[in-house]
């Protein structure tokens, strides 16, 4: 079996990377100089080339609040890219695992929010993720879209290693406490991703939710990991009207992952239990 791995040096491409090393199919990661995703022509020839059964993108535009002021690069990667690999995913009966976001969801939640709620995002970001997603049911090709929110791995940019520095540089730092979300461990992730592309068995498709277990604001998060990473700096609640950004983003995201864990069979950690592990691997 040959998988692509789009995006691969990205934090979940480079978690999957290290986890297709135990073994199994044969994974073929490019990054963006290998193969753009936004190239069809080039994008059609590889897959032609290689033979490729399944395609993992893990290949997106994700800075979220640049993407306000760049929307037409955001769009084409998130949005047009996406509907190009999975129309070539429809001509060529190739399976298509995409990755998406909470950001697709905007106001007026208050519990966790199930797979077919309609999208309403509130930021260029989530806008043109939602473009991707809808592409993808659109093309009619064999899918799975993961959604996942708050990112974090010993890889790559993230709020876990943000964190980290400003509490070495700093000894006060203040986080928003009015967004509730869930954090989600890349490595704990690729491993989910990795049984959806190997595992014909369970051969799931649609959409599905997937994040660490339990609801929690960035303040409570960013205060565990200095906590955890005994940093001598002390973390302060705000608010978001105090802490402005470029992007709007949702003040409930919580997913509700009871699908996923059904389908699957799956136990998912607690978030407090794989930062602790993620930790470990930047320390
Ligand atoms: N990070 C989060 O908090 C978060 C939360 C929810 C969902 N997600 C989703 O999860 C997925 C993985 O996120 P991540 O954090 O691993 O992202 P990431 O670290 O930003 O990696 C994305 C990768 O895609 C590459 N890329 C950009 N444009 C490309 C193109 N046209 N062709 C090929 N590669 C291209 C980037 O290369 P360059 O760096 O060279 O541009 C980068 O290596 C994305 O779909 C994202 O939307 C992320």
């Amino acid at each position: 079996m040959n998988i692509l791995v789009t995006g691969a040096n990205g934090q979940m491409g480079q978690e999957l990377q290290r986890l297709s090393k135990l073994g199994g199919a044969n994974y073929i990661f490019t990054d963006i100089e290998m193969l753009d995703i936004a190239k069809m022509h080039d994008v059609e020839e590889f897959i032609k080339g290689h033979n490729i059964d399944t395609i993992i993108n893990c290949a997106a535009y994700t800075n979220v609040d640049r993407a306000e002021e760049e929307s037409d690069i955001a769009e084409r990667i998130n949005g047009d890219a996406v509907r190009i690999l999975a129309d070539l995913a429809k001509q060529n009966d190739i399976k298509l695992i995409h990755i998406s976001t909470d950001y697709v969801f905007g106001n007026n939640y208050n519990s966790p929010i199930v797979e077919d709620t309609p999208t309403t995002p509130l930021s260029v970001y989530g806008r043109t993720k939602a473009m991707g997603e809808r592409a993808i049911m659109e093309s009619g090709c064999r899918y799975v879209i993961i959604r996942t929110s708050w990112l974090y791995s010993a890889y790559g940019n993230n709020f876990v290693k943000r964190i980290l520095e400003l509490a070495r540089k700093t000894n006060e730092l203040k986080v928003v406490d009015d967004q509730i979300g869930s954090p989600t461990y890349a490595a704990d992730l690729a491993i989910v991703i990795k049984e959806i592309a190997e595992n014909e068995l369970n051969d799931i498709q649609g959409i599905y939710h997937y994040s660490s277990e339990g609801a929690i604001s960035w303040y409570t998060f960013a205060s565990a990991i200095v906590e955890l990473s005994n940093a001598p700096c002390t973390v302060y609640p705000c608010n978001s009207r105090e802490y402005r950004t470029a992007a709007v983003r949702p003040p409930y995201s919580v997913l509700d992952k009871t699908k996923i864990k059904k389908e699957l069979g799956i136990d998912i950690p607690l978030w407090k239990d794989s930062l602790a592990e993620c930790l470990k691997k930047i320390e």
